[in-house]
């Protein structure tokens, strides 16, 4: 039986699926959904392939999806939440692999009958050079967020040279090949050189610059597989991954606008270092120190609070107690809405994903520009975990790391209320002179007890 047609039209809903899909993710309301049609999308595309009768042996097939469900089913339920970023690095490590792999098998089948043609050596060659880089880049990614290797920048003399020189140099050989399609020893060394770049790209960029390299490597791992979609002639693969390395690409020059840093000073910048204290060190202004009692007393005065969440409310696990404390303000008439920088976590979106999950209504949620301008109108802000992103040392202090990067002006608000569990820096390695200001008030312990704490306080009235 003749399937081509049915898998060809399997094949284009998947495609429609994808797009739907991340259309939905365009805005937090439709996220859900928007997964929920990529999920079905990827299904099948799946099952399109294995009806396509194309499938010579089932044994493997069959294997890999057990160990590959069995994988993706324990890094989906027992990674944390926090934990994201570098689950997304490992999953796109192997899906460059993959794509790897494939490259290679084609090349070994094809280049014993002396059949690979120049057009198919570039498809190829693509392949192999972008998914090699992408595994070790991707792996280095892993390395720093979770800590396995320091996350600090690793930099010498004439690194962006060498960087520079390798990659031409490995352009150089894929070029080579694309003349010279059966020489086999030059497609490995190709390998093995892009299998080095990765590494060397990923060295010199910081910590804190991870999530932009990710959405880079993401990038990268669709360019592969589009790659591999015509090496193989599979039509989803080529817009899968051609979906994916166009939303990688868009990303990281979001992410890096968000931070006021240029793509090329994210790649070539080495930011992320332990950073020297410029503003905090001189300072010699006493903090003041608020207690549940004060912070209750301060909020009932309000007509209008502001919640600005950051990366210590993810770790607290604190989203459901801090929408319980907005309820509470509410049933007192009081106005609550929350302000979400765009990097406030550690990934696009975060904040809005765990703030969706406590159920706060999406009308509530304001981007950093719509609050901003009326943030001097706010009569009480409350951070929960968040310090990079309200620190007004990005638009004051040019000797600063973070100097432009654009910020939520909480400081401009009548009364600031900072909860965290101490005095220490964020992921910028950097002081915050807000904690020091005459309107700032310190509320210090894990946000989600002191969250819980304060609801048990507007509940006793
Ligand atoms: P951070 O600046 O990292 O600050 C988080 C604060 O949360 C820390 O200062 C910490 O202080 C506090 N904290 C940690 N655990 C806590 C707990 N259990 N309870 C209460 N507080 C806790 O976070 P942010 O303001 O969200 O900024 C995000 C940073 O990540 C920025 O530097 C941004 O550039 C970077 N980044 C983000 C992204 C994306 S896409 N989101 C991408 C690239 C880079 P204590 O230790 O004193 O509690």
């Amino acid at each position: 039986m003749d399937f081509t047609y049915l898998t060809e039209i399997v094949y284009l809903i998947s495609a429609i699926l994808f797009i739907l899909g991340l259309k939905g993710l365009s805005h937090p309301e439709t996220a859900r959904r928007g997964m929920h049609y990529a999920e079905v999308g990827m299904l099948l595309a799946v099952v399109g392939t294995l009806v396509s009768g194309k499938i010579l042996t089932w044994d493997f097939i069959i294997v890999g999806i057990v160990v590959g469900s069995a994988i993706g089913a324990a890094m989906a339920i027992f990674m944390p939440m926090t934990a994201m970023p570098q689950r997304i690095a490992l999953s796109h490590a192997f899906g460059a692999l993959a794509a790897v792999l494939v490259g290679v098998n084609e090349f070994i089948a094809l280049s014993k009958h002396g059949e690979i043609s120049q057009a198919l050596m570039a498809a190829l060659g693509f392949e192999v050079l972008f998914g090699a880089l992408t595994i070790t880049g991707s792996l280095m990614a892993f390395g720093k967020l979770s800590e396995m290797i320091s996350g600090s920048p690793v930099t010498y003399k004439g690194q962006n040279f060498v960087n520079i020189l390798s990659f031409l140099i490995a352009v150089g050989i894929f070029v080579y090949l694309i003349f010279n399609p059966t020489n086999s020893a030059m497609f490995y060394v190709m390998i093995g050189l892009s299998l080095a770049i990765g590494i060397f790209i990923v060295l010199p960029i910081g910590g804190a610059d991870m999530p932009v390299v990710i959405s880079l490597m993401n990038s990268y791992a669709g360019l592969a597989a589009a790659a591999t979609g015509f090496a193989i002639d599979n039509k989803v693969l080529i817009i899968a991954g051609s979906l994916d390395g166009a939303s990688g690409f868009i990303l990281s020059i979001v992410m890096s606008k968000a931070m006021n840093r240029s793509f090329a000073n994210v790649l070539f910048g080495a930011v992320g270092s332990p950073q020297v204290n410029t503003a905090g060190l001189a300072e010699t202004r006493p903090i003041t120190r608020f207690g549940i009692e004060d912070t209750k007393f301060v909020l009932e005065q309000a007509e209008r609070v502001v919640i600005v969440p950051g990366y210590g409310m993810a770790v607290a696990q604190a989203q459901h107690a801090v929408r319980e404390l907005g309820d509470e303000l509410e049933k007192q008439g009081i106005k609550v809405e929350y302000a979400i920088h765009p990097v406030a976590g550690r990934m696009p979106g975060h904040m809005n994903v765990l703030l969706a999950e406590a159920n706060v209504s999406y009308d509530q949620l304001l981007e950093m520009e719509v609050i901003n301008p009326s943030m001097d109108t706010v009569d009480v802000c409350i951070v929960i975990g968040a310090n990079d992103v309200v620190n007004p040392a990005a638009r004051t202090d040019k000797g600063s790391p973070i100097y432009g990067m654009p910020i939520i002006d909480v400081d401009k608000a009548k009364t600031v209320i900072v909860m965290k569990r101490s005095m220490a820096t964020g992921f910028a390695g950097i002081e915050n002179p807000l904690f020091y200001e005459p309107n700032t008030k310190m509320l210090f312990g894990d946000a989600k007890k002191v969250m819980q704490e304060l609801v048990t306080e507007f509940k006793k009235v």
